[in-house]
Formats: structure tokens, C-alpha cells, sequence
């Protein structure tokens, strides 16, 4: 399936919609918007016998604008927490489920505004964390021996997939991971298979909205037990390289396996930026590349 890309919104087009909008909005018509829904605008009006100066009064617009209510699976992870960041800066709300650690142990602004819960996925209960949720974008996956990768990166995003759609959620984001050209023997490891089946999950439950985004490395800052590990000292140079190294690597590229060289990583913050940007916008659905993320990152930043 290809990806669908929403054209870039300007803000001051944005805030137009938004009084335009200003009755409620209850369907998920794109775009919906991370902006607040109380706006002030000045206003000039003609009302007889008032002075001149008072030409320009401010006058509260009130636009009912729907809310986004997103449930991080893997929330204090590295990239579930880079997505509660950016989701919480972006004015939504946000419910994550972790298995052990619930919260993190460090103190971040950004951390009290998110709601943490602790639970296996296996064993939520969803009508709890599901209620009024308008998206779930799951981080769920990792390494182990190939029966546990196999449940954690597809049985466990396959409940969630299943329980989203049962609860109405209209929009389901999984992290996913690119294939990196890897010969067939590989990618029918656990992990791969794993994710595949998650995706195929995500794109029949969801084949109108479900998004599946395919990073290779990604970078930034991990966190583990109180220290900071600096990804981003390694990834975002030789992102830059791989990037303007491209004309001359493409030729390398159907080489088996070469992407695990040359497919340029890509930061933790573009990930969480991507995954906002399919939250907000029903015309952002289907399998984004690396490429893909970077540009859905941009446009939101933009
Ligand atoms: N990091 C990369 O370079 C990279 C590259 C490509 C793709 N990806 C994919 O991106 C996703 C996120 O990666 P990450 O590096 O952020 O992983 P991570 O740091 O290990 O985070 C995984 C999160 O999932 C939670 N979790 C695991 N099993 C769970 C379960 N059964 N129920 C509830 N929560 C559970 C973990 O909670 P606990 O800690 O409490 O168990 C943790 O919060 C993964 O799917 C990974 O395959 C990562």
C-alpha cells in the first residue's frame, strides 16, 4: 500500500479553519488541529455613540475543536516517550501503557502531563485506557529469542490492534522497522516476521487510516536507568552523510543486505513528529519509508 502525504498547512490558514470550524467537529474530517480552542481576535465594528479609539475591541471567539486523546503503548520507551513529548507539546492528551516501569524515573515538564499507566498489553484493560481515545500509536517491539520477538514485535501489536478496533479508535499508528533489503532467510527471522504480521494487522483493521511507519536506526537520546545514552552523537552525522552520499551509494543499493550500510538513520524527534503528524490528518495513512517520515516530520515543524 502506498503512503498518503497531507499538503503542508500554514498556521495562518490554520487558524482560519479553525473559526470556521467553530461548531463542533465530530467527524474526523482532515485536518483536525493541535491548535487551542479558544481564540482572540481583534475585531473593528461600528457601534454608534462609543469614541474612536474604542474601533478595535478584543472579542472571544469560542471554536469548539475536537480534542486528540492518543494512547502511547510503550510510552516510557525511547521512541514512546519522544512521542508523549511532542504529543504533549502539541496540546493532546496523553495515556501511555507501559509493562514494568509505568512512568519514567526522570523528571521532565512534559512528563506530568501525561497520564501513566502500568500493564502488560496482554492483560489491559482497554475500557479503561481506551475510553475516548481517537488514535493509539504503538512502540511495542524489541529483541529476544525468536518466540519472544515474535509475541512482543507481532502477537502484542496484534492485540492492540484488535482491541482499538473493538473499542471504535479511529486511527492506529504502529512503529514498524524498514526491511533493510535483507535477503529472505533474515527477514524471516522472529522480528521481522513479527512486525510484518503487525503491520498486515494495522492495514486490514484499519485500511482507510492505519499508518505504519519504517525507520532504519533510529537516534536521539536514550535514556536507561538515570543515564543518558547520546545516539545522537553518531546518528545525526552519519545521517547527513548517508543523506548527501545518496547519488553515489544508490547504485550499491541492490546489493542484498547493503541497506543495513546505507539507509540513513533518523532521529528520534522526526519519528514522534511523523506519528503526531498521522494523528492529526485522515489523509496521512499507509507505509511510510525513511524518507517518508523525514518529510511528514518537516511539514509538522513547518
Ligand atoms: N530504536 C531503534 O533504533 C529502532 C529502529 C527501528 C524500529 N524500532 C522499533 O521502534 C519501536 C520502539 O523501539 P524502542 O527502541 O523505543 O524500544 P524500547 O525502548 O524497548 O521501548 C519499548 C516499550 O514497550 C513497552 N513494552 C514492551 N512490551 C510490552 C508489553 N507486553 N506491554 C506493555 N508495554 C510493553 C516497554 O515497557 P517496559 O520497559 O516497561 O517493558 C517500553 O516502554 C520498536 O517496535 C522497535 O522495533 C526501533
Amino acid at each position: 500500500m502506498s503512503a498518503f502525504l497531507c499538503p503542508s498547512v500554514p498556521p495562518a490558514s490554520v487558524l482560519r479553519n479553525a473559526i470556521r470550524h467553530s461548531r463542533s467537529v465530530t467527524s474526523r474530517s482532515p485536518p483536525r488541529h493541535p491548535y487551542p480552542s479558544r481564540i482572540s481576535i481583534n475585531n473593528s465594528y461600528a457601534v454608534p455613540n462609543i469614541s474612536e479609539d474604542s474601533s478595535s475591541v478584543p472579542i472571544d471567539v469560542v471554536a469548539d475543536v475536537k480534542t486528540e486523546r492518543i494512547v502511547v503503548l510503550g510510552g516510557t520507551g525511547f521512541v514512546g516517550s519522544a512521542i508523549c513529548k511532542a504529543a504533549a507539546s502539541k496540546g493532546i492528551e496523553v495515556v501511555s501503557l507501559s509493562r514494568w516501569s509505568g512512568k519514567p524515573s526522570y523528571a521532565d515538564p512534559w512528563v506530568d502531563q501525561v497520564t501513566w499507566k502500568a500493564g502488560d498489553v496482554f492483560y489491559a484493560p482497554w475500557d479503561e485506557i481506551l475510553a475516548g481515545a481517537t488514535a493509539v500509536v504503538s512502540t511495542l517491539g524489541g529483541f529476544g529469542n525468536e518466540e519472544q520477538m515474535k509475541q512482543i514485535n507481532g502477537e502484542a501489536n496484534i492485540v492492540a490492534v484488535g482491541a482499538a478496533k473493538d473499542h471504535g479508535v479511529p486511527k492506529f499508528v504502529l512503529i514498524s522497522v524498514h526491511d533493510y533489503n535483507l535477503p529472505s532467510f533474515l527477514l524471516s527471522s522472529g522480528y521481522f516476521t513479527g512486525k510484518r504480521k503487525a503491520e498486515s494487522e494495522v492495514l486490514s483493521k484499519y485500511p482507510a487510516s492505519g499508518v505504519v511507519l519504517r525507520p532504519a536506526l533510529i537516534y536521539g537520546k536514550r535514556k536507561i536507568d538515570g543515564f543518558e545514552i547520546p545516539l545522537d552523537l553518531i546518528g545525526r552525522p552519519l545521517e547527513r552523510f548517508l543523506l548527501a552520499a545518496e547519488n553515489f551509494t544508490r547504485p550499491l543499493n541492490s546489493i542484498p543486505g547493503s541497506d543495513l550500510l546505507l539507509s540513513p538513520p533518523v532521529s528520534v524527534d522526526d519519528v514522534a513528529l511523523a506519528a503526531i503528524n498521522a494523528v492529526f490528518y485522515d489523509n496521512f495513512f499507509g507505509v511510510f519509508t525513511i524518507e517518508q517520515i523525514r518529510e511528514a516530520a518537516a511539514k509538522l515543524r513547518s
